[in-house]
Formats: C-alpha cells, sequence, structure tokens
C-alpha cells in the first residue's frame, strides 16, 4: 500500500481540527457553486458553506491520500484489506478496456438474453437474490422495462412474495434465476428450492460459487468475480433478468453512463470533481453539522428504487462504527440514507425535511422530465434554504439508462471517497454476519 494512503484517525488531520473552527458558519446562498461534468450538473450552493470551508475540506482529502486511493481503486490494488480484494467494479463497464473475461460473459449474457426475448419459450422470468443480488437489477427493470417479458423479482424470504410471482405462471415456461455471489444466501437458497418443488427445470445461476450451482444443473451459469462486491454488481451479469426486461441496448447505455462517471472521478481535481465534492459535501454536513440522516429524491417516476438502491450501497458500505485498523472510529460515519420519488415524497415526509428538530441535507435529482417536476425539485430545494436547511440539485438531461448509470457510479464514488476521509474499508460487511448466524441457531432450536 502507498505509504500516502492514510490509515490513521481523520481526526489526526490538521485540517480535520480547522474545519472544527469553521463550524459556526451562517447559512448563504453561493449562486456560483455549480459544477458540470459527465452529463451530470451539480448545484450546491445551498449547501452551509464558504469558499474556506471548501479550502479546508480539499485540504482535509489531500491529508487522506484521497488521490492515491483512488489510483489504487482504479488500479485494482487490494483496497478491501479485511477480504484481501480489490474492489474493480469500474472494470465491469469499461467497455472496450475491460477485462478479456468481462467482455465474454457481457457478450454471452446480451446473445442470451437476446435469443429469449426473441423467442416464445420463456413467459415468466423469475429473478431470485437479496441486496445487491437484487436491488440493482430490480431497479433497472423497473425503470426501463419495455413489456417484452415478464420478469418478476423475489428477493424475501416470506413465501408470499415468490407465491405472488408465480400467479398465472406455467412452469413449463417459468426460467428461474438464481442470483447469489455466495449461493449460500438462506432467502436466496430457500426460494430457489421452492422455485424447483413447484415445477420449474429451466434455471440460470449467476455465481462465483460455480461449484454450489451445479445443484440446480443450470442451463447457464454465469461467472461473477471476488473483486466486485455484491453491492457493486448491478454492472455484471447480476443484471442478466434486467436486462431479459429491457433489452441489451439500454444496459450498454447503462454501462457507458458509469464509464462517463469513471472518466470524470479519475481524473478531475478535487473541488472540480463531483462525485469527490459530494463526499466532502457530506462530512461536513455529518461531522461538522451535526446530520445524522440524508435524504435522496429523485424526481421521476422511473427512478422511485433508487433510494431503496443507494441505501445498501452508502449504509451497507459506511456504516460502521470500526476504521480499517479494526479500532473503534470515534467519529460519525455514515448518516442513515432514505427517500422517495418527487413529489410524492414531498406529500410524505418533507414537513421533518423543513421543519424537523434536525436538519436533513438532501439530494434533489431533477431529471428535466416536465415543467412541473422540475420547478416542484427548485421550490423544495429553495423552500429548504429559506429555513437554513442544506441540499443539493443533481441535474441530468433525461430518466435514461445513460444518466442512471452516471447517478449510481457518481454515488459509489462518492461512498469510496468517503471511506478514505472515514478511514473504513467500505468493501466489507461483517455487521450482518452475526444475524444471519443468530436466526440459523434459533431455526435449530439453539437459542
Ligand atoms: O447480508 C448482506 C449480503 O451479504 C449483501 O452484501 C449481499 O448483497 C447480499 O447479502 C446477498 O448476498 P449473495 O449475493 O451472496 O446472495
Amino acid at each position: 500500500m502507498n505509504s500516502r494512503m492514510n490509515t490513521t484517525s481523520p481526526l489526526d488531520c490538521p485540517a480535520w481540527k480547522a474545519l472544527e473552527g469553521l463550524a459556526g458558519v451562517a447559512f448563504k446562498r453561493h449562486p456560483d457553486f455549480v459544477l458540470e461534468a459527465a452529463g451530470v450538473r451539480f448545484d450546491y450552493s445551498r449547501q452551509r458553506i464558504t469558499g474556506d470551508i471548501l479550502e479546508a475540506l480539499a485540504r482535509l482529502s489531500s491529508e487522506r491520500g484521497f488521490a492515491e486511493w483512488r489510483k489504487a481503486l482504479f488500479a485494482g490494488g487490494k483496497i478491501n484489506t479485511s477480504e484481501n480484494r480489490a474492489a474493480l467494479h469500474t472494470a465491469l463497464r469499461a467497455g472496450q478496456d475491460a477485462p478479456n473475461e468481462v467482455k465474454e460473459v457481457l457478450e454471452h449474457l446480451f446473445s442470451l438474453s437476446d435469443r429469449i426475448r426473441s423467442e416464445n419459450r420463456f413467459k415468466r422470468i423469475i429473478n431470485l437474490g437479496t441486496g445487491g443480488s437484487d436491488l440493482g437489477p430490480r431497479l433497472l427493470a423497473d425503470a426501463f422495462s419495455d413489456g417484452a417479458l415478464d420478469v418478476r423479482f423475489v428477493a424475501n424470504i416470506d413465501p408470499v412474495e415468490l407465491g405472488r410471482a408465480l400467479e398465472g405462471a406455467d412452469p413449463a415456461s417459468t426460467l428461474g434465476v438464481v442470483v447469489s455471489k455466495t449461493f449460500t444466501t438462506a432467502e436466496t437458497m430457500q426460494n430457489a428450492q421452492a422455485l424447483r418443488n413447484w415445477g420449474c427445470r429451466n434455471f440460470v445461476a449467476v455465481t462465483t460459487n460455480l461449484e454450489a450451482a451445479k445443484a440446480f444443473k443450470p442451463l447457464v451459469t454465469f461467472p461473477m468475480w471476488d473483486w466486485v462486491g455484491g453491492r457493486y454488481s448491478v454492472w455484471s451479469a447480476v443484471s442478466f433478468s434486467a436486462v431479459c426486461s429491457i433489452g441489451v441496448d439500454p444496459f450498454r447505455d447503462f454501462l457507458t453512463g458509469g464509464k462517463d462517471m469513471d472518466s470524470h472521478f479519475e481524473k478531475s481535481e478535487i473541488l472540480k470533481n463531483i462525485p469527490a465534492l459530494m463526499a466532502l459535501l457530506g462530512v461536513w454536513n455529518t461531522n461538522f453539522l451535526g446530520s445524522r440522516a440524508h435524504a435522496v429524491l429523485p424526481y421521476a417516476h422511473r427512478l422511485r428504487l433508487l433510494p431503496a438502491y443507494l441505501q445498501q450501497l452508502e449504509m451497507e458500505s459506511n456504516g460502521k462504527n470500526v476504521d480499517r485498523n479494526g479500532k473503534p472510529a470515534a467519529y460519525a460515519t455514515a448518516p442513515v440514507l432514505f427517500g422517495a420519488e418527487g413529489t410524492c415524497s414531498q406529500h410524505s415526509f418533507h414537513q421533518l425535511l423543513h421543519q424537523g428538530s434536525a436538519a436533513v441535507p438532501a439530494d434533489f435529482v431533477d431529471c428535466a422530465i416536465s415543467r412541473e417536476l422540475s420547478a416542484n425539485a427548485t421550490a423544495q430545494a429553495d423552500a429548504l434554504a429559506e429555513h437554513g436547511r442544506p441540499s443539493s440539485m443533481l441535474g441530468v438531461s433525461g430518466d435514461d439508462a445513460r444518466n442512471l448509470g452516471r447517478l449510481i457510479a457518481l454515488y459509489e464514488h462518492k461512498v469510496f471517497t468517503q471511506g478514505v476521509l472515514w478511514n473504513i474499508n467500505s468493501f466489507d460487511q461483517p455487521g450482518v454476519e452475526l444475524g444471519k448466524r443468530l436466526a440459523q441457531k434459533i431455526l435449530k432450536g439453539e437459542k
């Protein structure tokens, strides 16, 4: 590991101390705090910051060794130290520059999904997966399905979800897609078995555990790689069911959008870098202004599942009170992320955003779909500003797959940058393991 890649506590950084001295700043609009890159317009003019604060945040990133960490991310360095793995999800959307194994799997996936969409053999596809093996493909299919195939997603161990997904289906024309990086997740394995018991005989598997997948005698097994975390895997064969639902071209556009953001993030200096700037503002709001929650509000019905997707991405990555060295982190880390599609969210929880007892910073995602949607997003952000509450606007030119790719990659890089700032490994999830073990014990009657 490069010696500039800081793994000490951020509390020891001189810039952190300088920031503490700046926290009393009054709220003031800064109309020139706007950045445009990779098809995204980031308007952070309604944040509670000044030029001095931005300079100190930039110094913090440099004291943390941000540039060196970023280099290691793109170079495939083993930055997931607890599992001794790289975090190379950017390679999945690198187009012609992707590793051959990635290109081969994508081509295979594209030809199979094209065939399934054009033939009439399968009338229903059931995707069985949870967490990172569900949320991304579910979001893609919900956003961009063209109706050519009936694709359903089942994530819950509650049999009601599978039962509903199978209503009106016939086992002979149903394809089960079992998606599990580990092929050991209880929910997914139980649902896969239930689908088989129901009579389904045709399966596709997506996994790193090729051996375990054989038990299902799949027609095809698409490999995953250990250098891609589950919550970073939407760019891979994990999205096979989604590609069956939306078609190959939108998925290619989605990958291109991710690549757009990678190029911007990899090359831009810190204060001209949208994901890095979002990360710095998040740290400012969390650690110096005391926010404990963060709202994401896409003003686009197609992106209504984006908040659910980002919940896993942000909270499973950085919801940790232990640092890279296994020591307690004596500072706040990831806030609670929540959200819903605007304008519906306005009639649900915006009251608390405007007047709740604590300020909740918000990201308004304006996809420029209609004057009404854009006007409402801007009006909400302006009203928050009048109450002295910070928010940002993320503007894109449509609710299409390329823009969704840009937005998801943006949040991935924000999460990565915050991991560097907070000295957290954003690519493991040890906290969720205890609950899984305890559930098994309870089921076996040992507890
Ligand atoms: O329990 C958390 C988790 O491990 C997530 O990180 C992951 O996305 C999900 O479960 C599903 O895991 P798998 O793809 O191995 O079934």
